[in-house]
């Protein structure tokens, strides 16, 4: 039954931290809340696991709701079956392994022997049963980061809430990190909400993505939705680089500033202006007097920059009037005379704006 937000809203005085957003998440879904510093994810998260009192709307867990202000309804957090982990592990120093993953159940008042068998399951799942007599200082980042983990999961949660639980840990440990989480909780059957605003982690591990913006939804999609077809110049750029062509109609189609026509099947503008916007990898480079390959669209540009990054050199080029990034193995130099070939459907049409 998962999670269900209805015109959630949480606001200070005059600030909208969150402004009416609506989202459903399925049991064993995994959905990342991705966007900007400020832009209302930990608030969200806060308002599902009774952190946060929320001003407007409703939210039911499971099937149950858990809160509706405006009828006074809001359940504590210990009776909404949350398993939850943040940036900060909250490990607690004095306590051993054992105890911190144990301390939910504790205080809950369950029977020693029960506590014990749920938090030996718990560590085998985190793989940290061997570990379970020492103390926090006595393990790594990403060992505390485990023991975290053990403990959100321990009492049969309904549901796993996560806000930036990755951003400690170095980048190797951080990508390891990211399936473990999603095996672990796809193990477990539960909808888990991932706050983040690293947008790698969010189109890595999600089946969904709810890109957030000042307080409200840009665009919910699987991660190659956002990515191949984001509806407007926010996603586009927030979700990884764009290019972006801007693009004037007339009876014959689309032309840029320097009168190139454009042929683009993706996206949908209504005016007479839009953007173009165009993925890195979808730019092809061509020197010479090779022939244009049929089909594609072509702009003369030439090289500005070059960034030699290994699987492939990054090159800024100036074309039609903008400047645009492209991913490439040929090896080129700074100043040299290009061809850029794009394919209709790899150019989305966005609101002008
Ligand atoms: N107690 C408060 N009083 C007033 N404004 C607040 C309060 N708590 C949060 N805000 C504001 O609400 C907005 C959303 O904050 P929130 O912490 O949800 O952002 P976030 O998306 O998690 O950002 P970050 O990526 O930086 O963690 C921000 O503009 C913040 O300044
Ligand atoms: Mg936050």
């Amino acid at each position: 039954m998962g999670i269900a937000v209805r015109d959630l809203a949480r606001h200070y005085g005059n600030v909208h931290a969150i402004d009416g957003i609506s989202f459903d998440i399925a049991d064993g879904e995994f959905v990342s809340l991705l966007g900007p510093s400020g832009c209302g994810k930990t608030t969200t998260l806060r308002c599902i696991a009774g952190l946060e009192d929320p001003t407007g709307g409703t939210i039911s867990v499971d099937g149950r709701m858990v809160s509706a202000p405006a009828q006074g309804l809001l359940v504590p957090t210990h009776e909404r079956r949350l398993g939850m982990v943040f940036q900060s592990y909250a490990v607690w120093p004095h306590m051993t392994v054992r105890q911190n993953v144990g301390f939910p159940l504790s205080v809950r008042g369950a029977a020693a022997g029960d506590i014990a068998r749920q938090v030996d399951e718990a560590l085998r799942v985190v793989g940290m049963a061997h570990l379970a007599e020492r103390h926090p200082s006595q393990l790594s980042g990403g060992q505390q980061q485990r023991v975290a983990l053990a403990r959100a999961i321990v009492g049969s949660p309904r549901v796993l809430l996560f806000d930036e639980p990755l951003s400690n840990l170095d980048a190797k440990l951080r990508e390891g990190m990211r399936g473990e989480i999603r095996r672990i909780q796809k193990r477990l059957g539960v909808g888990a909400v991932y706050v983040t605003h690293d947008r790698e982690e969010a189109l890595s591990m999600s089946d969904r993505v709810i890109v957030m913006n000042q307080g409200r939804i840009a665009q919910v999609g699987t991660p190659r939705d956002l990515y191949r077809r984001p509806n407007s110049r926010f996603v586009a750029d927030f979700v990884g680089k764009v290019g972006l062509i801007e693009l004037s109609r007339d009876e014959a189609g689309w032309r840029t500033a320097d009168g190139t026509q454009i042929r683009a099947n993706a996206g949908r503008a209504d005016g007479a202006q839009a953007l173009g916007a165009v993925r890195p990898e979808n730019i092809r480079l061509q020197t010479g007097h090779g022939a244009a390959t049929e089909g594609l669209n072509h702009l003369t540009g030439r090289i500005a920059e070059a960034q030699y990054l290994g699987p492939f050199t990054e090159y800024v080029v100036e074309a039609a009037g903008v400047t645009l990034r492209s991913y490439a193995q040929a090896d080129l130099e700074p100043g040299a005379e290009v061809t850029l070939a794009i394919a209709p459907d790899d150019i989305v049409l966005l609101p002008a704006e």
